[in-house]
């Protein structure tokens, strides 16, 4: 009769932080850990602090053992949990749609410290997993928001996100490159009231960058979301800006999140589009990544 060794706690947790400690910081690995305890061990963190004497059982060890397998094959741990926290909601996320980032959030931020009194309508365009228009529509509870998407799993998986929150965001498929789709779509939406609020969080990486980019990012999220062709980096930032000039509101601002290498070309784009005062902003990590133009 063979006996099974349990590991117990530091050994366990040893195991976890070598066979990762390549891939990521140690700060990282010990937020990974705490998160798998939690969600898939439902030990929750208060618990997780007197946790020294415990053993793992063998259905334990392997839950994390395959956790760590599938972390060392790239893939990103908001899909292996499912989910993703963005701007206070739970978000359901996975290959359909680009993981939310840190730099939109605050972008969300900034929207919502800029707006006064009640935005009636809002305008998220390329929604991915409709992060953008799920957050503004739990804080602009009175707002009507529209999300547009021109990938199918995308609108599906923000339908889903939505449906889940109970945020009425009424998600659609436009191909906003394209006049045919995105002009009859704004002047539907703007015929009782114009848009007090567009924001876009597009593709925006040249293509030569790709070489660049981590094996997380280009095995696990949909190219659609991150690249744009090198001759035309500012494609959606022309398209966007140009189509919603006519209906945005006289208040109404538009905004984007840049590739902080385009920030200033994409603000000159928008000058240049007729818009009167465009405005900058850093991320936290103190690169300029986002704008606000008003007519
Ligand atoms: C950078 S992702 C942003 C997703 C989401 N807004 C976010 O911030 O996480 C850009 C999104 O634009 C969508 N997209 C790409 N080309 C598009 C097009 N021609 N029309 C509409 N959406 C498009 C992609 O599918 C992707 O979901």
């Amino acid at each position: 009769m063979t006996t099974e060794r349990f590991l117990d706690f530091k050994e366990q947790k040893d195991l976890f932080k070598v066979a990762l400690e390549e891939q990521f910081t140690l700060n990282e690995i010990q937020q990974i850990w705490r998160q798998i305890l939690a969600h898939f061990l439902s030990i929750p963190p208060i618990e997780q602090i007197s946790m020294g004497s415990h053993q793992f059982s063998g259905a334990e060890s392997k839950i994390i053992n395959n956790i760590i397998e599938r972390l060392k094959n790239n893939e990103p741990f908001q899909h292996i949990l499912g989910e993703v926290e963005f701007y206070g909601l739970e978000l359901k996320s996975d290959a359909r749609g680009l993981i939310p980032r840190p730099e939109t959030e605050e972008l969300v931020d900034w929207i919502v410290q800029k707006t006064d009194g009640d935005p009636r309508n809002i305008l998220d365009v390329c929604s991915g997993s409709g992060c953008i228009a799920l957050a503004l529509s739990q804080v602009f509870q009175k707002a009507q928001v529209y999300g547009l998407e021109y990938s199918h799993d995308a609108i599906a998986l923000a339908e889903e996100n939505a449906l889940a929150l109970k945020l009425p965001v009424a998600f659609k498929k436009v191909d906003v490159l394209n006049k045919e789709q995105i002009n009859p779509f704004l002047e539907g939406v703007s015929n009782t009231s114009l848009l007090d609020i567009v924001v876009s969080n597009p593709p925006y990486i040249p293509l030569k960058e790709k070489v660049l980019m981590d094996a997380v990012v280009l095995n696990h999220e949909p190219e659609i979301a991150l690249f744009v062709p090198d001759h035309d980096p500012l494609i959606f930032y022309k398209e966007i800006a140009r189509a919603v000039f006519p209906y945005l509101s006289t208040k109404g601002a538009l905004y984007f999140e840049c590739h902080y290498l385009h920030l200033e070309n994409t603000r000159n784009l928008l000058l240049d589009l007729g818009y009167k005062t465009v405005e900058k902003r850093k991320d936290l990590q103190g690169k300029w990544r986002m704008l606000k133009a008003q007519k």
